[in-house]
């Protein structure tokens, strides 16, 4: 069945879990959107993931555009999420609609998500009035990594958490169609789910929201030594990836691979007329 901005809500009115992953391109997306994943989050963490850079906020607007097109061919099921880039609209509310369409248009999206709370609900607003759903990211917003001061839980002081309240609902308020929890306590951020009509989806916000997102590296054992606490390493894929690249050179050295299946056959006389 399709996952829309219709179904998620539904799910959420129903009770039912929500699941999304992140991907990249097109052939993890196929896999994803084969499991039966409710949602696929071409998440700006592609600058760490797959471009290597410290921190999300040198990705520009060509990358999220290249990678959400892959993506897009490669979800049937999934409704595809592509995050807003640094500065692709912090900058103004007609950068921010601008942008957005670019990625519905351009990139295939069926929504866009970017960071932030009620500092934000003019750009949401606009965008939903473009017929563009939005899902707003509150809690951990790496995009503003430089103003925490480093990758921190949110909303721990009673200010803090009063603000992420009031966030959540300045969003829903705006027309968001969901809203992302980033290392929220769980306490919190079950209070958050249950006052919110829009389905909120956690990363390191506990069980009781309405869904979970990981990016896929991470579930999957894929991406260097860090393990961040809130990640369960579902599969450890990246030893088992290691351990075919290593065996395919021991092939290849010891002429083993590729063996007499893997090879293309011509008559020998044909060989012979050659020497
Ligand atoms: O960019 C991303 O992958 C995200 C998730 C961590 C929610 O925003």
């Amino acid at each position: 069945m399709k996952n829309t901005v219709v179904t998620i809500r539904q799910a959420k009115e129903q009770g039912e879990k929500l699941t999304m992953l992140t991907a990249y391109d097109y052939s993890m997306a196929k896999l994803i959107d084969e499991a039966g994943i409710n949602m696929i989050l071409v998440g700006d963490s592609l600058g760490m993931v797959m471009l290597g850079y410290e921190d999300t906020l040198s990705v520009t607007m060509e990358d999220m555009i290249h990678h959400t097109r892959a993506v897009a061919r490669g979800a049937s099921d999934a409704l595809v999420v592509a995050d807003m880039p640094f500065m692709s609209y912090q900058t103004s509310v007609y950068d921010a609609v601008c942008n957005a369409g670019r990625l519905m248009k351009e990139g295939r999206a069926q929504a866009v998500k970017l960071e932030g709370g009620r500092e934000f609900a003019e750009h949401i607003r606009a965008i939903t009035k473009a017929s563009i759903p939005v899902v707003a990211h509150l809690g951990l917003t790496p995009q503003s990594l430089n103003a925490f001061g480093g990758f921190k839980v949110q909303g721990k002081s009673e200010e803090a958490a009063r603000k992420l309240v009031e966030d959540a609902k300045a969003v829903e308020k705006a027309g968001a169609v969901a809203v992302v929890l980033e290392c929220v306590p769980a306490k919190l951020a079950k209070l958050i789910t249950k006052q919110l009509h829009i389905p909120a989806i956690g990363i390191g916000a506990g069980a009781d929201c309405d869904g979970q997102v990981l990016v896929y590296q991470d579930m999957l054992a894929m991406f260097g030594g860090f393990k961040p606490k809130f990640v369960k390493q579902f599969a450890q894929i990246g030893t088992m990836m290691k351990e075919a690249f290593a065996n395919y050179r021991e092939e290849v050295a010891a002429g083993t691979f590729p063996a007499a299946e893997h090879t293309f056959k011509i008559e020998d006389e044909v060989i012979e007329k050659l020497y």
